[in-house]
């Protein structure tokens, strides 16, 4: 897997006040949203496009367009939501997918709890979005998911993320044979005993959306 730490003056200050207890609700959503549109541009530098022939006011050219099929966005419920209309303010062809998935604490299973996604995924770029890479339980489900239909080429998108859940990534991957990317703001020092992310920015689900 591919680790890219998105390094620009703008990000840090972001995050920053991101991460800041004092920042209220909509400040919050309002810069996780231009998090994302940054982190999108780096996130996108290897989206699939094609030559296209257009003509200009002055003469022919060959330019570039997005190919199809399109990239696919997947948020994954819930705080992923919370990233989609800055991730596709730079992709609005992109089609968007929705995937909710959990796992069963007594079987260890993963069950899908929400899914509304193409059946079949063959030959599509997509990208994953989900605030806070912690354990990597969740993302490492829902990338399986992806490539068992047939995503061929994944990039995950994150605001921060833990050593731990960068390394349980790179374990519970290792079979799959396609690309996967991870893009985030920052790989911050470990998880808590909760399993926040330290320092973090506390609970994003909660910062964005309320407790409920
Ligand atoms: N999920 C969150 O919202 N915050 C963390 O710190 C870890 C997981």
């Amino acid at each position: 897997m591919r680790v890219i730490v998105a390094d620009h003056p703008l990000i840090a200050h972001k995050l920053t006040y991101l991460r800041h207890k004092g920042t209220d609700s909509p400040t919050f959503r309002r810069l996780a949203d231009e998090l994302v549109t940054l982190l999108a541009y780096e996130a996108t530098r290897e989206v699939r496009t094609e030559p296209f022939d257009i003509e200009t006011p002055v003469g022919p050219t060959t330019g570039m367009r997005l190919s199809t099929p399109k990239p696919l966005v997947v948020p994954i419920l819930r705080a992923g939501l919370g990233m989609l209309e800055g991730m596709v303010r730079l992709l609005p062809t992109a089609e968007v997918g929705f995937l909710g998935m959990l796992r069963n604490e007594e079987t260890l299973e993963a069950v899908t709890y929400a899914n509304r996604l193409p059946d079949d995924l063959s030959g599509r770029q997509c990208y994953v979005i989900d605030p806070m890479l912690a354990t990597g339980g969740t993302l490492a489900m829902s990338i399986r998911y992806l490539v068992e239909r047939g995503a061929d080429d994944i990039t995950a998108v994150t605001l921060l993320a833990a050593p731990e859940g960068i390394e349980a990534l790179e374990r519970e991957l290792a079979d799959l044979h396609v690309p996967i990317t991870l893009v985030t703001a920052a790989v911050d020092e470990r998880l808590d005993e909760q399993g926040y992310i330290v320092p973090g920015l506390g609970d994003a689900g909660d910062r964005l959306y309320g407790v409920v």
